[in-house]
């Protein structure tokens, strides 16, 4: 893999006229498996359906499992129609994101979906975030609850990556929108990625700090996949062809902006469903990141939500526990 950096020097993107209809996957060519994805670990753990477009992956007590789009993308519009496992699934962890952290080991790019399962009865919530060029002592969390069971149906998660944008939905409603500032820098994920979707233990961390544990009495665990849209400018290190998305003309054409019935739709949902956001975790951050938007009617509901993260209140400091694996916000709540 580590070929690959020396020529990304030449990068050289095949391309892609984008035509979206803003998070819709609407007449996106969904590829089979075979076409866009390669199986990435626990063997018997991956399962694709007859019709070639749908998997499932699985989750029991000897291994999770995973799959990797076979191309690098820079920027387009990646989705799936995913169906979680359902009744007691603390510690489990499924994750649709974008990654190039195994061609650049210190300064890699990130662009997460997180699931986190959580104990019968309670819901799963998401987790968004993103790194850039290694940003990892800069977590960007938030975390929702859902409109719906998602283990009960299958439902639309994309990402829609540009220049100098970045927007995650669930079924067409964007919920999160990251504008690249000047001041994040190479914060903002910038190089080419793959595209990931995996399921895993995260006994350590998912559901409510660790406190509740994968129960492998449930297992197998099984997240459904189907509808999977890789649309986006690919980058072939070995073919070396065609440029046109270099000179972004394409990307102009994006209807990358949210109509304003979208964005009333997505201010609704995050009044509702949003439970953590990094930009108003005290505990973390003394000062907010520099392209926060600090809204204070927001910050009195989630304060009023969670005292200690959000009121900055110390009672509890000291006591937290940190994850090994970067700042990464605890999925505290249940
Ligand atoms: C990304 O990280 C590399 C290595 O740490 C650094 O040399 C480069 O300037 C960074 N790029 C941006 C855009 O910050």
């Amino acid at each position: 893999m580590a070929k690959l950096v020396n020529l990304f020097v030449h990068v050289l993107l095949t391309c892609c006229v984008l035509v979206l209809a803003s998070g819709s996957s609407g007449n996106l060519p969904i590829l089979s498996f075979d076409e866009g994805y390669s199986h990435l670990f626990g063997e018997n753990n991956l399962m694709i359906h007859r019709d070639g477009k749908s998997v499932h992956i699985s989750l029991d007590e000897r291994t999770g499992a995973g799959f990797v789009s076979q191309d690098l993308y820079l920027h387009g519009f990646f989705s799936a129609s995913i169906k979680l496992p359902a009744d007691y699934t603390a510690g489990v962890v499924v994750a649709f994101y974008m990654s190039n952290g195994d061609i650049y080991e210190k300064n890699h790019d990130e662009l997460d979906f997180e699931f986190l399962g959580n104990i019968r009865g309670k819901d799963w919530r998401i987790q968004t975030n993103i790194y850039g060029n290694g940003s990892t002592s800069v977590g960007r969390e938030e975390r929702y609850g859902l409109w719906f069971d998602p283990s009960e149906d299958f439902h639309q998660y994309s990402i829609l990556w540009t220049e100098n944008q970045i927007t995650f939905y669930v079924d067409n409603v964007p919920i999160r929108e990251i504008k690249r500032t000047k001041a994040m820098g190479g914060d903002f994920p910038s190089k080419p990625m793959s595209l990931y979707s995996t399921i895993w233990d995260g006994s350590d961390w998912a559901t409510n700090g660790g406190k509740y544990r994968v129960n492998y009495k449930y297992a197998p665990y099984v997240a459904e996949f189907s509808e999977l849209v890789l649309h986006g400018c690919t980058v072939d290190p070995i073919e070396q062809s065609s440029t046109k998305c270099d000179n972004a003309q394409s990307f102009k054409s994006i209807p990358t902006g949210i109509t304003s019935e979208q964005r009333t739709k997505m201010e609704g949902f995050r009044k509702k469903h949003m439970q953590y956001s990094y930009c108003y975790d005290k505990i973390r951050y003394k000062a907010p990141p520099s392209e926060c938007v600090i809204d204070p009617q927001e910050a009195e509901r989630l304060r009023g939500f969670d005292p200690v993260t959000f009121g900055g209140s110390r009672r509890r400091h000291g006591k937290r526990h940190h994850r090994s694996r970067s700042s990464r916000a605890e999925a505290t709540s249940i």
